[in-house]
């Protein structure tokens, strides 16, 4: 999209295309709305309000209902940060007294915005000018105040903010192995950011050997997904790991974890930390919390004898141990009328489609296994999920 399009998109008429198209587009045959649109405005306008009206819809997701009154592009959406991520980010900067912000690299503002709702006193950089123009939009839309400037990060003067935050772009996001050279703005400026007080969103799969002491790094999960790892540095870091799960926003940290946790055989209950809680190193710190022991030193199963309900851990209860050999699995679940198998794994090299696949069960009844290894051999528990609360 050209900023004359958007600007077009913004004017009245625009407006009232979009307007028209939300009413009238309910997923069926768009070419024939288009076509019929096209009579009226010009096609670049029709195509532009279709694309916007179709990212809106896809942006819900991330933006609940604030998604209905913004304006994306398709990259700038993907790389947005989710309004849950956001607000809690916004949230701990407030805590710590955060009154402005300088958002360097603010895309279409997926964390400008959550920051000017919590109160803060928002600037942001962009160096692409239809993002820029974007942010712009986007506070607009949401009758939030704050400031654009449509440039480089380097150019910009950092002084007069209570801390700064950065979410570089990574060039190859299909890369594995995390590569600081391949952010923009690049590793060098972030690690003169973290000489004050600043936020960087990076990653989770940072690597735990490019965090120095004095960087607290925040893995977040929402819905038991990981999504991302945020540093913290200056006034702003406290301890040097946290895991925070989202939507409870419950928060762990290595003063939660004693280490060193016992290794034992399964117990009443298996619980699968959270994502954002293996990340950050504290499997651990669950074990303490439940009680219990880790099934294998390298896995992240962890196992006790009562039923723990937190937010930092799936919980299970065990019903059976059953033997790994295919056959005999074969049998056993068979024998139970299970037909509807949910494979769960860690630690073994089975790819659970395939043994589902192979195990060719047929029958009414619903479970769950957990594939594992015990005293370094692979083996099978059935369990029941605890419900999650
Ligand atoms: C991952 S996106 C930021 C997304 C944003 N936090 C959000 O939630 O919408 C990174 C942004 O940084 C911008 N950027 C990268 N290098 C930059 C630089 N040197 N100066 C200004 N902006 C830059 C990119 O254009 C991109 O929009």
């Amino acid at each position: 999209m050209h900023i004359a399009t958007l600007q077009a998109l913004l004017s009245p008429g625009g407006r009232a295309l979009l307007g028209q198209l939300e009413q009238e587009y309910d997923g069926g045959s768009a070419l024939a709305l288009s076509d019929r649109l096209r009579r009226e405005h010009p096609a670049e306008l029709v195509a532009a309000a279709m694309t916007q009206l179709d990212l809106r819809r896809r942006a819900r997701d991330k933006f609940g209902a604030d998604a209905d009154v913004m304006m994306f592009t398709p990259d700038a959406l993907e790389q947005a940060t989710r309004r849950s991520v956001a607000r809690h980010r916004a949230g701990r900067l407030r805590t710590h007294g955060v009154a402005s912000l300088l958002d360097l690299g603010c895309g279409i503002g997926g964390d400008l915005l959550a920051a000017a709702r919590a109160g803060i006193g928002v600037v942001g950089v962009e160096r692409d000018p239809l993002r820029a123009e974007l942010a712009r939009v986007n506070l607009a839309a949401l009758g939030l105040r704050g400031e654009v400037v449509a440039g480089d990060v380097v150019d910009q003067d950092r002084g007069g903010f209570d801390a700064v935050f950065a979410d570089p772009a990574r060039r190859d996001a299909t890369r594995r192995v995390f590569d600081p050279e391949a952010y923009s703005p690049s590793w060098s400026f972030i690690r003169e950011l973290q000489a004050g007080a600043s936020c960087v969103k990076v990653a989770p799969g940072i690597p735990h050997d490019l965090l120095d002491d004095a960087i607290e790094a925040e893995w977040v999960s929402d819905g038991g997904e990981l999504k991302e790892a945020a540093l913290w540095s200056g006034r702003l870091a406290g301890v040097r790991r946290r895991a925070t799960v989202l939507p409870s926003a419950a928060t762990m940290t290595e003063t939660d974890n004693p280490g060193g946790a016992v290794v034992g055989g399964p117990q009443a209950f298996v619980y699968e930390p959270d994502p954002a809680v293996i990340r950050a190193g504290l499997v651990t710190a669950v074990a303490a919390l439940v009680g219990g022991t880790l099934l294998d030193p390298r896995i992240a199963y962890v196992t006790g004898p009562r039923r723990v309900d937190t937010p930092f851990a799936r919980g299970y209860q065990v019903t059976d141990t059953l033997p790994f050999r295919e056959k005999a699995l074969r049998a056993a679940l068979r024998e139970r009328g299970i037909g509807v198998l949910t494979i769960k794994k860690r630690g073994v090299d089975i790819t659970p489609e395939v043994l589902r696949k192979r195990l060719a069960l047929h029958g009414d009844a619903t479970a769950t296994i957990i594939i594992t290894r015990l005293s370094g051999k692979a083996a099978v528990l059935l369990v029941d999920p605890l419900p999650t609360r």
